[in-house]
């Protein structure tokens, strides 16, 4: 059986002060737990803080995007470099929001992708239908296309994989336990398709309202390696409760 991965993606919540009393509560939260990795996503302006907290814990930190370019005239961009020494284990990649809000295409993704992977950080690449898409049919097709414009200038496959429905993040509509499991096995299928055994290792983490009283059901599915939390991951005693409850399901 795959590692459990669950990674919390603050997005665009708390400022250096606050995040540093979530840290240390998260740290606090999670001492003794084992067979999981545990990661916390904040904006990166808080990176910092959250690492000073964190460095030393068995919860480790990443950001929620990064650039294709070492440096240069990026404005508003972050670097790989930095995240480094930031001490970021992770990198979230291709985020509904950075695609539907702030326009980033799969091209663009693709090369994020290919650089941080190069760089040495853990990318989580997400990928995931729009409602439409999905009422549509065209559910495989969008999530096809993602992956092979993403991993079109890769060696090996990204270590982690976010299957992220568009219309289940922040709505509090999960998706369905078969649908989580035909599209996880629908990604790796097509990963490995194209990086054949290398895709064994690869995580398939489900996210999009993923809370404490819904976890359970998805952990106990051999398709689910982990998951990417958002709004339930900004308080240390849900984020708590989702890890434990996802652990338990799997030793059962
Ligand atoms: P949510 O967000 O858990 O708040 O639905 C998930 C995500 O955006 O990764």
């Amino acid at each position: 059986m795959r590692r459990l991965a669950i990674v919390g993606n603050w997005k665009l919540y708390t400022t250096p002060a606050s995040a540093r009393s979530l840290a240390l509560e998260i740290r606090e939260a999670f001492v003794g737990f084992k067979d999981v990795d545990i990661g916390v996503c904040p904006p990166a302006t808080s990176l910092q803080v959250v690492a000073e907290v964190l460095r030393g814990s068995n919860v480790a930190w990443g950001a929620q995007n990064a650039h294709w370019a070492q440096e240069g005239a990026f404005t508003g961009e972050v670097s790989a470099a930095a995240l480094k020494e930031l001490g970021c284990t992770y990198v979230i990649l291709g985020h509904s929001e950075r695609r539907h809000v702030f326009g980033e295409t799969d091209e663009m993704v693709g090369k994020r992708l290919s650089f941080v992977m190069h760089s040495g950080l853990v990318p989580i690449l997400c990928v995931g239908e729009t409602e439409q898409e999905r009422s549509e049919g065209k559910t495989e097709a969008a999530l096809a296309q993602q992956l092979q414009v993403a991993s079109r200038g890769l060696d090996g496959p990204p270590d982690i994989v976010a299957y992220e429905p568009v219309w289940a993040i922040g709505t509090g509509r999960r998706a369905e336990l078969a649908d989580m499991e035909a599209a996880h096995r629908f990604i790796r299928e097509r990963l490995v398709e194209r990086f054949e055994n290398k895709a064994k290792e690869v995580r398939v983490l489900y996210g999009g309202s993923v809370k404490p009283e819904n976890v359970a059901e998805l952990a106990a599915s051999g398709e689910m390696d982990g998951a990417l939390v958002g709004g339930a991951s900004l308080s240390a005693a849900s984020f708590r409760s989702i890890i434990a409850r996802a652990l338990e399901r799997r030793r059962l």
